[in-house]
């Protein structure tokens, strides 16, 4: 009995290189060796704009390159064009089809102009992934007005801003889906304030967008503790808090951008055509760990049971 399993790499027309694993049930495609492996069918978006804020780097640009293998233009939108050029050459290498559009987020007219820019260009937005943002770490006693407001311009108005243009400009009358990419805030977020505010914000608005927006289809994906390049935007003596954060989680792991991403794809997909308003966590459990804390003082208690006795295990 000698091996019966074994790999080839095919090139099919004038796209990447493919795997092909034959076996004795028969000869199976899974992809190609240049381009991402998604569970996802390949086809799935042929023919579909999507829009990816933040698509030059981490989760955004896992997201692009998924949608991309899975047939879809996608029109990259960031601050920095350097870094919108390296997908869009990554995306392109991969045999997909990617655009860079520079904008920032939190300004309207900007939003405004690259929303009419991709529409012009491409004819359709049928999908938005509101994934661009970003927070720095600081204990709300320390937050500026200035430093507030611009976190939850990033993580809540720019957001709103990029909805309400694909919204209008296209969704409202061709239809379509927006996924909106929030954090793990829930029970607020301690040391990220003024992010856990933006990001409850996001998730109110893609409630009220779901209704009012509907049948365009709007949901949020809240990540928990994802191993991107967002984690290296964190100054250096955080380094042993992330470190140690595998240890803290029920997963016994950080999550990865792929697993967000899937998250992703499959909300714009026709599999989720009636999840609208929803929101799903990708975090591996960790909120629902309680959470360990330093006590820093004791908050005075009310007993006015005159017949109380304290429990012989703690007396
Ligand atoms: N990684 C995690 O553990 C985690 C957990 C929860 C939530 N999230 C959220 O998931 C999203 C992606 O995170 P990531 O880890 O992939 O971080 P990342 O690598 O820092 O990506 C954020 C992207 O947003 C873009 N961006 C920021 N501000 C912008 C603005 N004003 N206008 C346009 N683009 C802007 C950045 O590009 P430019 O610098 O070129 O503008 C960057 O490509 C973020 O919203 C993040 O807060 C991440």
């Amino acid at each position: 009995m000698g091996a019966r399993w074994s790999a080839r790499r095919v090139r099919s027309g004038r796209g990447p290189r493919a795997v092909l694993i034959d076996s004795p049930r028969g000869t199976r495609r899974i992809g190609s060796v240049s381009s991402y492996q998604s569970v996802f069918r390949q086809s799935l978006f042929a023919g579909q704009t999507v829009v990816v804020t933040g698509g030059g780097s981490g989760i955004g640009r896992c997201t692009a390159h998924e949608l991309a293998s899975l047939g879809a233009h996608v029109a990259l939108v960031g601050r920095k064009p350097g870094k919108l050029e390296q997908v869009h050459q990554e995306i392109t290498a991969a045999g997909g089809v990617a655009k860079g559009y520079p904008c920032d987020i939190r300004e309207e007219d900007a939003v405004k102009k690259i929303v009419a820019a991709i529409l012009e260009d491409a004819g359709r937005i049928d999908a938005l992934v509101n994934n661009a943002g970003g927070q720095f770490p600081a204990p709300l006693e320390s937050i500026s007005q200035k430093g507030w407001e611009t976190v939850v311009r990033t993580n809540l108005t720019g957001g709103f801003l990029m909805a309400r243009e694909c919204y209008t400009q296209c969704m409202k009358a061709k239809g379509g889906a927006i996924v909106n990419i929030i954090a793990d805030m829930w029970q607020g977020m301690p040391g990220m304030g003024h992010s856990g505010a933006a990001r409850a914000g996001m998730l109110n608005f893609t409630e009220t967008a779901a209704f009012e927006w509907a049948p365009v289809r709007v949901n949020a994906v809240a990540p928990g503790w994802i191993a991107s390049s967002g984690m290296d935007h964190y100054p250096p003596e955080m380094a042993t808090h992330i470190r140690s954060l595998p240890r803290k989680s029920p997963a016994g792991r950080l999550g990865t951008e792929s697993e967000v991403s899937a998250a992703i794809v499959f909300l714009l997909s026709p599999a989720a055509g009636f999840i609208s308003g929803s929101c799903l966590r990708v975090d591996g459990a960790v909120p629902n760990a309680k959470r360990a804390f330093e006590p820093r003082g004791r908050t005075p208690a009310f007993d006015g049971f005159h017949l109380a006795s304290t429990p012989k295990v703690l007396s």
